[in-house]
Parts: structure tokens; sequence; C-alpha cells
């Protein structure tokens, strides 16, 4: 199937964005509302969960394709991505703009006010029409790729189930779903069995509807996940600052985070969710795994955007990760 960008290679790998954004942020000294306030400069970039494991795939030599949708009125920069990221274009077009996120800093104060747009609205015709169409072009791709990587939020309109169709979808065709979504269309998703899922300690929390405080409440609800005919390979709940857990239904390890000095840790599970895929690929065991992804995460955190150093460089820290077998 041809992308948009002829000259990208074969991917290995397909993300789907159904609710990308660009991130727009304005650095202001001394932010006042209800006032006129002189920025000091603006900075964009391109964002959104699917585009972002895209990016870190790339990054470490994987082959990468995108579909989705975009907004036609400001597609330039995610076509610019792709292009120097050699990220192959199979996003669906619509009218408008892809949404915009702003972030407002306060140089003074140091902090950092965001304001978040839903993305655009859909009508029912509107959400089934766009689905259809990433679905023939998922099951296209999936003739050549085995991971497809359905991340990030739903748009307003967008069923609750869209997630889930996709997975179903997906996975009748041989393909393999990783899943990395919150709320109700993490739910709908999860029966339709996704090979894996990534929830972070909150998202695993609302989906089971429990405080998860201590380390061992986290285990019990992620094993809780890989019980019935249904249930993920893997499950792995990222814990920000304290690492990540690692559970199939044979083994279940612990993987230290590595201190690194943080520059951002926005998109850290999301260099996850690629470091997940990478080892898939190289059909590493849950341990190795482990150690991959969480050396992913960690290369991440000492950059802005969704980018990483090189290949070699993640391989050492992925030496580095210690990884505790828990009983
Ligand atoms: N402050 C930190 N120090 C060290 N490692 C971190 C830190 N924050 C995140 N990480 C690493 O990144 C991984 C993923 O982070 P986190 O749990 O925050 O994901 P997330 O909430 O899904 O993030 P996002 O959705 O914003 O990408 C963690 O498991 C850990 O290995
Ligand atoms: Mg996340």
């Amino acid at each position: 199937m041809n992308p948009l960008n002829p000259f990208a290679p074969p991917p290995q790998v397909v993300t789907v964005a159904l609710n990308p954004a660009l991130d727009h942020t304005i650095t202001i000294a001394d932010l006042h509302l209800g006032v006129v306030n002189r920025a000091l400069r603006m900075q964009v970039d391109v964002g959104g969960k699917a585009i972002n494991v895209a990016s870190c795939l790339s990054d470490f030599g994987i082959n990468a394709a995108v579909t989705g949708q975009l907004g036609r009125d400001n597609a330039a920069l995610f076509e610019e991505l792709f292009q120097r990221k050699k990220i192959a274009n199979h996003c669906c077009y619509l009218d408008g703009l892809t949404r915009i996120n702003t972030k407002l800093v306060d140089s003074e104060r140091g902090e950092t006010t965001d304001l978040n747009m839903p993305g655009p609205e859909f009508t029912p015709a509107a959400a089934a029409d766009l689905l259809a169409q990433i679905v023939e072009r998922l099951e296209r791709l999936v003739e050549q790729v085995e991971w497809v990587v359905l991340s990030g939020s739903l748009p307003p309109g967008m069923p609750e189930d869209a997630y889930a169709t996709l997975t179903t979808r997906v996975q009748a065709r041989g393909g393999a779903v990783l899943l990395d979504t919150s709320g109700a269309p993490l739910r709908a998703a999860l029966a339709a069995g996704p090979r894996i899922v990534k929830p972070n300690r909150h998202e695993l929390a609302d989906l089971v509807g429990a405080p998860l405080d201590t380390l061992d409440a986290v285990i019990a609800a992620g094993r809780s996940l890989l019980a019935g005919a249904a249930a993920p390979e893997w499950v792995v709940v990222s814990l920000g600052g304290d690492g990540a857990l690692f559970l199939s239904r044979e083994q279940a390890v612990r993987a230290e985070p590595i201190a690194m000095a943080v520059t951002s840790t926005v998109g850290a599970g999301d260099a996850m969710v690629a470091g997940l895929i990478a080892a898939r690929l190289e059909n590493l065991a849950l341990a190795e795994a482990a150690q991959l992804a969480t050396a992913f995460a960690a290369a991440k955190l000492t950059r802005i955007g969704p980018h990483l150093p090189r290949p070699a460089e993640v391989r050492a820290l992925a030496q580095q990760v210690v990884v505790n077998v828990l009983a």
C-alpha cells in the first residue's frame, strides 16, 4: 500500500493517531490573566501519542507508518516530521485544523499552564466513515506488518468502542495490537483482547476502581487483567519515577528506572511503548523487554519531544536497567 510520501521505506509497525495534536509552547515572563501579556517566544512541536511512538521507533531504526486523521489546514509540520524520520504517511485528511494544545510557560514562576483542546467533534456518520477508512488501511497494512499500536485519547464524538473495533479487525487479519489508552476506550478495547496493554498507575487504578497506593495493589490489579480467554500476553504498568511492572501469565518483573537528568517527562510512556514494540520485533523475553523498554523511556527523559539518542546509546542504557523477578 503506497504512503502519501512515496520514499518512506516499507513499515515494520503501524501506529494509529485518532486524535493527534500540535503543541504550541508560549513563554511569557510573569503571566497575568485578563490583561495584555507580551510573550517572549513560541515553539511549535508535533504531538499526539501515536506520532510520538512512531518517532521514537524511527530513531531506533525501526520503520514505522502512521495512520489516523490529520486536519488539512495545519498538516505541514506533521508531514515534515514524517519526511524527516522516514515515517510512512497513511493518514486520512479532514477539513479544518488538527487540534492545538497551548502551553503557557511562565518563565519567572517556573509554572506551566496547559490549555488542551478536545479535538475535532465528529458526527456519528463522520466517525463511522473515518473508522471505516482506517480499518481498510490497517487491513491492507497488516498484510505486511504484524504490530499495530493504538494509543492516545479519542476525539469527541468517536464511539468509545473505536479501539475495540480496530483491535478486533486487526487481530482477525493476523495482526497484533498494543493498546495504550485510558477510561472507557481502554475498558471497551480490553474485551477485544489486545496482545499488550500499557496503562500507567492512574489509568489502571481508574480501570479497576481502586486507588492502588501500594506496589502489591498495583501487581494484583495488573495480574487481574491476565485472567480470561481475551487476556493480553503482556500487561505493562508504568509507574513514573518508580519504574514499571511487566507481567505475563508465567512471569512478573519490576524494572527499576534509570536515574537520568530529567529534561521532560512528557511522552516517557510513549517511548516505553516504542521500546516494547522494538522488544517484540527482536523476540525478547519479558525481562529483556523490560530492560529495553525502560531504556527507551530513560533515553527520552533527556530530551524535549519524542526523540531518542542513537540506538547504541539506548542499548547501553538497557544493559544498566535493574530487573527484579517478583514472586
Ligand atoms: N522521573 C522519572 N525518573 C526516571 N524514570 C522515569 C521518570 N518518569 C518516567 N520514567 C520512566 O518512564 C516510564 C514511563 O513513564 P510514566 O509512567 O510516566 O508513563 P505515562 O504516564 O504513560 O507517560 P505519558 O503518557 O505522558 O507518555 C516509567 O516506567 C519509567 O521507566
Ligand atoms: Mg501514557
